[in-house]
């Protein structure tokens, strides 16, 4: 039943005796030629390791896969369980919380004015971090229980695990030199610099297919620093005339030609939606939003953990436009939208999620049924849908 592109490589696991690996080399030269057609640039043998393979896993090369759910909200579990399912996604729900007590925030918990939506959600991210530290798990995605993707999401974590690479890992033969001159902070008068995922190489990571796990901190989804891991002729993306850059910035659609995707360094990103944090990521944000002090709500108090503002240090955060992981936005009233937020009184007439062309929970009536004719909502060539809201 799961689409042709998933091709999970169990056999992976075996690959000690020689006539395995011997196989396990086929499977792996058959699945990159077909992986050559679809997205991002070649993949040379030299870009090519095992641990790139591990994006294929049911947690998608993370340790975990955890999902924020109001139990209440058995809607978003239905829906966000069917989609793991068909996209073959081993998940974990983490109850959301809906019952803080002032006592129990940190400093500026109080005066950053949260309401009890904002403070459960805080709270229900901050259990997952925990429970990361406490059981010492190296990776995690975590995913708010609305989140959606694209069918062809292993494929599209690959390259961007490719482009994450390119950014974090050094050069080959040393430990501390970097392709992207804004590894560290970047100074005054650089300019943009553009990395291609297949043409450009740093070394290999060891201990996560997304770079070494103490390179990076969190991977989320906005505006675009000077670095940038381009990731080209990308089908998955929609033609300009379909994005929708939220919070991002247009350089995306102006600067690149269509079909790209770009991961760079986070600056004031806004990412709880999904995010991948390295267990020393966990640590850090756990600290800082949960122990130091909680400077609004979770999704700013985040971007001020990677952008290092209200005097803490930055840290390594990595985002990629057009973003992986949107807001499924169902047919039903607004209101239902969030708990967290207001969405208002109107009613949304037509299921969509924002940039992602084969969306899993708009295909969901498809893929119960085992067909492959997919709807895809921003067609190349076609005029934008105006959904109006969301
Ligand atoms: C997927 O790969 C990651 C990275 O190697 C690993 O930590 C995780 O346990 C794997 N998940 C599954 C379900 O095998
Ligand atoms: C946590 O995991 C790391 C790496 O897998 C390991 O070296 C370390 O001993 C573990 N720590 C605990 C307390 O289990």
């Amino acid at each position: 039943m799961s689409p042709p592109y998933f091709r999970p490589r169990s056999s992976l696991a075996f690959a000690g005796s020689l006539a395995l690996l011997v196989l396990f080399l086929f499977f792996a030269s058959t699945h990159l030629s077909a992986a050559r057609g679809r997205l991002g640039g070649p993949i040379h043998s030299s870009d090519y390791d095992e641990l790139l393979q591990h994006v294929w896993n049911r947690t998608l090369g993370f340790q975990k896969i955890y999902v924020i759910n109001l139990p209440t909200r058995t809607d978003h579990r239905d829906s966000m369980s069917l989609a793991a399912h068909f996209s073959d996604l081993q998940i974990e729900y983490v109850n959301g919380v809906t019952e803080v007590i002032q006592k129990a925030l940190p400093p500026g918990g109080v005066e950053a004015k949260l309401d009890e939506g904002q403070l459960g959600n805080w709270r229900s991210h901050m259990n997952i971090l925990r429970t990361i530290v406490e059981q010492n798990i190296s990776s995690a995605l975590i995913l708010e229980d609305d989140a959606d993707w694209d069918i062809r999401i292993k494929s599209q974590m690959q390259d961007f695990a490719r482009a994450a690479r390119l950014l974090v890992q050094p050069f080959p033969g040393t430990t501390e030199q970097f392709l992207d001159p804004t590894h560290s902070e970047p100074t005054e008068g650089q300019q943009v610099q553009n990395f291609e995922v297949g043409k450009d190489h740093t070394s290999k990571p060891r201990t996560s297919p997304y770079g070494d796990i103490d390179r990076w901190d969190l991977l989320c989804d906005v505006k675009t620093p000077l670095g940038r891991a381009v990731i080209p002729n990308d089908e998955t993306v929609p033609e300009p005339q379909h994005l929708n850059m939220q919070f991002g910035n247009d350089e995306l659609k102006k600067e690149y030609p269509a079909h790209t995707r770009v991961v760079s360094r986070a600056r004031e990103n806004v990412c709880t939606l999904g995010y991948a944090i390295s267990l020393p990521g966990a640590r850090r944000v756990l600290y800082e939003l949960g122990v130091n002090k909680l400077t609004g709500p979770t999704d700013l108090a985040l971007r001020s953990v990677c952008d290092g503002s209200h005097d803490r240090k930055s840290r390594t955060c990595l985002t990629v436009q057009p973003q992986l992981f949107q807001h499924h936005r169902p047919v039903g009233a607004m209101s239902t939208f969030s708990d967290i937020s207001d969405h208002g009184e109107d009613y949304n007439h037509q299921a969509f999620t924002r940039n992602v062309r084969w969306s899993t929970r708009v295909n969901l009536p498809k893929l119960v049924d085992g067909e492959t004719n997919y709807v895809d909502l921003f067609k190349d060539g076609e005029e934008r849908i105006d959904f109006g809201f969301g």
